[in-house]
């Protein structure tokens, strides 16, 4: 059938019988009858498509077929009884130079032809001895071809014409039970087509909107990059200045104007420190952020982290603690960038834990298993990665399970009410998070035990030995 677009194109539709027939059906129709009265049976295609044959080839047929101009005659009357059509009276007997003859008739469906029944070649009745054009070659014996011709199953015009009739009745039925099945399955394909479509259309129309967010969004960290940048060069005078004033430079403060100055001078190094780091998330928002890569030991970077923020804890009274295992591997990496996630992840573990607790980062090499492990932990998926793990560990207030994926968006805090005892403004794991994913790496959050969070920090490291050194004696 012609490519379908609507329920009403397929209603509309030329129905080829081929469609709407199961063949194999079809044939066992034929071969019944053909088993019932003798007489072989064949159902053409309207283009001549043989669709179900129920054929023995006779004595006779046999026999003159072995004869070269009995084999051309015998083509001749096939091909003619193929070709032949029957006309508006759509039932034609057409005779075979054996004597035997071919009924066609054409088969209908929704009053157009769509193809032929032939039945044949039988005997009509009312022959009583063989033609002579019979003897169409001179190796044909007369009495041999018409002993074998009479042994034909015989039929009398009336008997075939019942048969035929028959016949055409229960292929009515096939058909109309076809057209049935092939309507349903081409309106399911036509309501599939037509689901396909529009999801196509909503598909295009969502792009389009993503297309269009996206470049809002990068308007935006354009934006953003440019007012921070431009916020930063004031600020800097602001508080460039009010050092100044406080040194006494532009001449000796009143204790009051001291603590004036000092005060403008802490809030600018905070506006400072929150325009820095919105400078830094636009940019690595759009991509524009520029990384030095080279080989790093990490261990570098957390001694650099232990020693800056000593002060901090020793004020706090917070324990500062540094674990690194024996193994470690060397990093591909911008090393004040990754100085930049373990300051913020040990400040923030610092912020939230209590005096007398303890902060910890812990270095090691593990084995990446891709999430795959059965029951007993074993990794199902080889080969593994080797990865370089951080974990900042604190003895804190922790985070909430349902908090941990919340907090690595920008400004989220997860407390945060007017009471909230502790500063920031929630861009620090925003931050780190990017900075970690642009380094290949990931991090995520695990509680630790009896209280405090735990801040793990996994990068890749190339699997070869040349690419993955040792860093000895970190
Ligand atoms: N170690 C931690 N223990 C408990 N809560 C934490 C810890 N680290 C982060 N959080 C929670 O996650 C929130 C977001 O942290 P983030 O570092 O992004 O912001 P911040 O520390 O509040 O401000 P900023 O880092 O921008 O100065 C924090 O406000 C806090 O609620
Ligand atoms: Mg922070």
């Amino acid at each position: 059938m012609n490519e379908v677009e609507t329920p009403a194109d397929l209603l509309d539709a030329r129905l080829r019988l081929e469609e709407l027939v199961d063949r194999a059906g079809l044939g066992e129709l034929c071969k019944s009858f053909h088993t019932l009265f003798g007489i072989p049976v064949r159902v053409y295609s309207s283009e001549g498509l043989l669709l179900a044959d129920a054929v023995g080839e006779h004595e006779v047929c046999a026999y003159v077929n072995t004869t070269t101009e009995g084999r051309r005659a015998c083509g001749a009357t096939v091909s003619a009884v193929k070709a032949h059509d029957p006309g508006p009276t759509k039932d034609l007997v057409h005779p075979c130079f054996t004597g035997a003859a071919y009924r066609i008739l054409v088969i209908e469906y929704d009053g157009r032809p769509i193809g032929r029944l032939i039945l044949g070649p039988y005997l009509p009745s009312s022959l009583k001895e063989p033609p002579k054009s019979l003897l169409v070659d001179r190796a044909i014996q007369f009495d041999q071809a018409r002993t074998l011709l009479l042994r034909m199953p015989r039929a009398k015009t009336e008997t075939i014409s019942r048969i035929a009739l028959h016949l055409k009745g229960a292929l009515d039925l096939i058909l109309f039970s076809g057209h049935k099945t092939l309507l349903t399955s081409q309106m399911h394909l036509a309501s599939v087509r037509e689901s396909f479509r529009e999801l196509q259309e909503k598909n295009a129309k969502l792009q389009q909107a993503y297309d269009k967010l996206k470049e809002l969004d990068r308007l935006k960290s354009n934006f953003l990059a440019t007012v921070s940048h431009e916020l930063r060069t004031p600020l800097t005078s602001i508080i460039g200045y009010s050092e100044m004033l406080a040194e006494g430079i532009a001449g000796e403060l009143t204790t009051e104007q001291k603590e004036f100055v000092g005060t403008i001078y802490e809030k600018g190094e905070q506006l400072l420190q929150l325009i820095m780091g919105l400078l830094d998330l636009s940019k690595l928002e759009s991509g524009t952020m520029s990384m030095r890569r080279k080989e790093l030991a990490i261990g570098s970077v957390l001694s650099e982290v232990m020693s800056t923020l000593a002060p901090t804890a020793r004020k706090k009274g917070v324990m500062l603690d540094l674990d690194m295992a024996d193994d470690l591997h060397d990093l591909r990496g911008d090393p004040e960038r990754l100085c930049q996630v373990f300051l913020n992840l040990t400040e923030n573990a610092i912020k939230f834990t209590p005096s007398e607790g303890t902060v910890t980062l812990q270095a090691r090499m593990v084995q990446d298993t891709g999430g795959q492990e059965d029951d007993d932990g074993f990794a199902l998926l080889a080969p593994t990665q080797m990865e370089l793990e951080v974990r900042v560990i604190d003895t804190g207030i922790g985070i909430p399970s349902r908090e941990r994926s919340r907090v690595f968006d920008a400004f989220y805090q997860v407390d945060s009410s007017s009471t909230r005892e502790y500063g920031g403004t929630g861009l620090g794991l925003a931050i780190v998070k990017r900075l970690v994913e642009a380094h290949g790496g990931n991090i995520g959050i695990e509680g630790n035990e009896p209280e405090g969070s735990v801040f793990v920090v996994r990068f890749p490291i190339g699997s070869s030995p040349e690419v993955a050194q040792r860093t000895p004696g970190l």
